[in-house]
């Protein structure tokens, strides 16, 4: 029950100075930092990470928004933090991101006008969608050694 998930805040979360609001919704939620790190993404990195995606009509707009200044890359730790996370971070299109999610939060654009513009979805985060992608992705950006365990407060109660 306990997950590994990964995390990225995207350049358009860290260029907002958004990092410790959005890192501090999880750990308010108890979730644990377990690896962390600052990477500038580039082109063959994106394909890599985003592959599924990559013979789609938005893929250059996303792998824009992706490589346009570093990201904040981050492993969690939590009770099934898989699908907590992915609930904490709202559905894609920031314009239909429920308010209390960090999309719906502190980000408004729609599809429609993001296309017009021939723009990438400026959506702020990344999560990890299943299992299977979030050991897969883990592996992608973390070495193991970058990967730590220790105690948080919050193991006395959750554990
Ligand atoms: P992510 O992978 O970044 O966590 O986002 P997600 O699961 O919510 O959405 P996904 O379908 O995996 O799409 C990956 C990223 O591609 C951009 N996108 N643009 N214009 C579009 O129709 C469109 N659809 C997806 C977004 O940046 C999305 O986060
Ligand atoms: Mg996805």
């Amino acid at each position: 029950m306990i997950q590994r998930t990964l995390i990225l805040i995207k350049p358009d979360g860290v260029q907002r100075c958004l990092s410790g609001k959005i890192l501090a919704r999880f750990e308010d939620a108890g979730m644990k930092i377990v690896g962390m790190k600052m990477v500038w993404v580039d082109k063959d990195f994106a394909k890599e990470h985003y592959y599924e995606h990559v013979e789609k009509s938005f893929y250059s707009g996303l792998e824009a928004v992706i490589t346009m200044g570093p990201v904040v890359a981050v492993v969690l730790e939590g009770v099934e933090a898989i699908a907590k996370v992915r609930k904490m971070v709202g559905s894609t299109e920031p314009k239909s991101a429920e308010p209390g999610t960090i999309r719906g939060d502190y980000a408004h654009v729609s599809y429609g006008y993001a296309d017009q513009e021939g723009l990438g979805i400026k959506n702020l985060i990344h999560a990890s969608d299943s299992e299977k992608s979030a050991k897969k992705e883990i592996e992608l950006w973390f070495d193991q050694k970058e990967i730590h365990s220790y105690k948080t407060v919050h193991d006395v109660h959750l554990y």
